[in-house]
């Protein structure tokens, strides 16, 4: 077969490996495996970077055996990662001198909360669009060089190799040849000027982040090199690079200003394309690169809440009120209308648009007929609660985001088709659920194919993105808009401290 596209997604639990046959990218093998997460202390979260890198390394493989293919087969690779995730390793060994530090971590949250205080908050935001939260690389890419042996000197000697997952695995699989990363990699490290599309020497000093360690950016989809002939059985290039949530926005070909996607996984990434202009967030969201082709850069909005499907796996595996996630929806469907329970799901603080990390979950509502289906159901409308949270700060903070006309969706929560009913009735406009719900990989393998001329430019793959169902909104305004108040006064009571 001639010009399959492999696609990696190394994500927060498993890595997958996905081959696609262009033009029009249909799925034909699949290989993941997941790997163990590793929480040193409270609040820690480590992953072993030789983990990640031989499950990409047997996924890949996996891939090609399963579909029958060599490399010789596959005329590019696309890599999608999880974002803002450390590892810093050996120029010479090739060796992590640490564990990766997962972006879930909050080791370096008084650090975080000093350079606030301390009124550096403007000057971050301004450059890199972010806000001044562990959440992001640079502070623990500092806590990396303090706190290990050696590595400061190292690292200012130029030793040592910083990198967000896809350039550890990029220079693992070139053989030690390319240290680069892609811009919307580059742009969730706080220490990247997103409107100039350059390491800020700014952040680098405020953050005691050594230029030497930096990783050269490029676009997404570029030349990135060869994978070494020994690993994958031949010369594979490398010609796509996104941060996972990225791909799914380019996988969802959210190509158009305006267009929003929302990635259901543990909890939700929702993005909306700004166009060429990066948009100042005044209400606690984050202005990132939503892609970077032929050097010209595109913005989004993004939100992320932390609990989305965690919601679900609670009922599942801390309630035991189902056995297989599925069931939720139809546990939730025998729920008495005329009652309501809301479940605010601050089991780790909230996220966008509140950022109370003190902030923990709370059920409002309760009275002694409450049972199981309530339960399922609050868990599953706390998704639609806390997207609608999202997508009014994108209205408040984009005139031109005006009505948004449709969400894509995607993700594990994705399939419920109950969930996908509330959210649009809540939203007050249709949700679509696309065909290939891999979006992740999906966008990775664009990337590439893009570069390979193997796939049409953005506006076609628009025009060939498929629809496999949308989701009507059907609600009547005035029990829409008294379901939200209610929301939103849990929300209120559940905050650390009254806003
Ligand atoms: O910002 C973190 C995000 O990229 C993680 O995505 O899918 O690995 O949980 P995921």
């Amino acid at each position: 077969m001639q010009g399959a596209i492999l696609a990696l997604d190394q994500g927060t639990t498993s890595t997958r490996a996905i081959l696609f046959r262009p033009p029009g990218l249909r799925p034909l093998a699949v290989a993941q495996e997941e790997f163990p997460q590793h929480y040193p202390a409270p609040g820690w979260v480590e992953h072993d970077a030789e983990d990640l890198w031989r499950t990409a390394l047997s996924t890949l493989r996996g891939a090609l055996a399963k579909a029958g293919l060599a490399a010789s087969d596959v005329a590019a690779l696309g890599i999608a990662n999880q974002r803002e995730t450390v590892v810093i390793w050996d120029r010479a060994t090739g060796r992590p001198i640490h564990n990766a530090i997962v972006w879930q971590d909050r080791r370096t949250a008084r650090r975080c909360a000093d350079l606030r205080h301390e009124g550096h908050g403007e000057a971050v935001s301004a450059s890199t669009g972010l806000l001044i939260d562990p959440y992001f690389s640079a502070t623990k890419i500092a806590w990396l060089l303090d706190e290990v042996e050696g590595a400061r000197a190292a690292a200012e000697a130029g030793h040592l190799a910083f990198g967000t997952v896809d350039s550890f695995l990029l220079w693992r699989l070139t053989g030690g040849r390319v240290h680069a990363t892609d811009a919307t990699n580059a742009a969730r490290t706080l220490l990247y000027d997103i409107r100039a599309g350059r390491w800020d020497p700014a952040m680098l000093a405020l953050f005691r982040v050594p230029a030497a360690l930096l990783p050269e950016v490029r676009d997404c989809a570029a030349e990135f090199g060869h994978t070494e002939p020994s690993l994958l059985g031949g010369a594979i290039p490398i010609r796509g690079i996104a941060g996972d949530q990225q791909a799914a926005t380019i996988g969802q070909a959210c190509f158009a200003p305006g267009m929003v996607k929302a990635t259901y996984g543990t909890g939700c990434f929702t993005l909306l394309n700004t166009g060429a202009q990066p948009v100042r967030s005044r209400n606690r969201l984050l202005t990132t690169i939503a892609y970077q082709l032929g050097g010209r850069r595109t913005y989004a909005l993004e939100g992320a809440i932390f609990v989305a499907g965690a919601a679900v796996q609670w009922l599942r595996d801390g309630l035991g009120l189902i056995r297989a996630a599925e069931e939720s929806g139809t546990l939730a469907a025998r729920a008495d209308p005329a009652r309501r329970l809301y479940m605010v799901p601050a089991f780790v603080g909230l996220g966008a648009p509140h950022w109370d990390a003190e902030a923990r979950g709370a059920i409002f509502g309760l009275t002694r007929d409450s049972g199981p289906a309530d339960f399922a159901r609050a868990a599953l409308e706390s998704v639609g609660y806390q997207t609608r949270d999202l997508l009014e700060a994108m209205h408040a903070d984009w005139a031109m985001a005006g009505e948004i006309p449709v969400l894509r969706v995607d993700g594990g929560l994705a399939a419920s088709d109950w969930a996908m009913r509330f959210l649009a009735d809540l939203l007050d406009a249709p949700v679509d659920r696309p065909a290939v719900r891999e979006t992740t990989a999906l966008g990775a393998a664009y990337l590439a194919g893009l570069q390979s001329g193997l796939c049409p430019e953005p506006e076609g793959f628009a025009a060939g993105w498929q629809l496999e169902r949308r989701f009507e909104p059907g609600m009547p305004p005035k029990a829409r808009e008294a379901a939200y108040a209610g929301w939103r006064d849990a929300v209120r009571r559940t905050l650390s401290s009254p806003r």
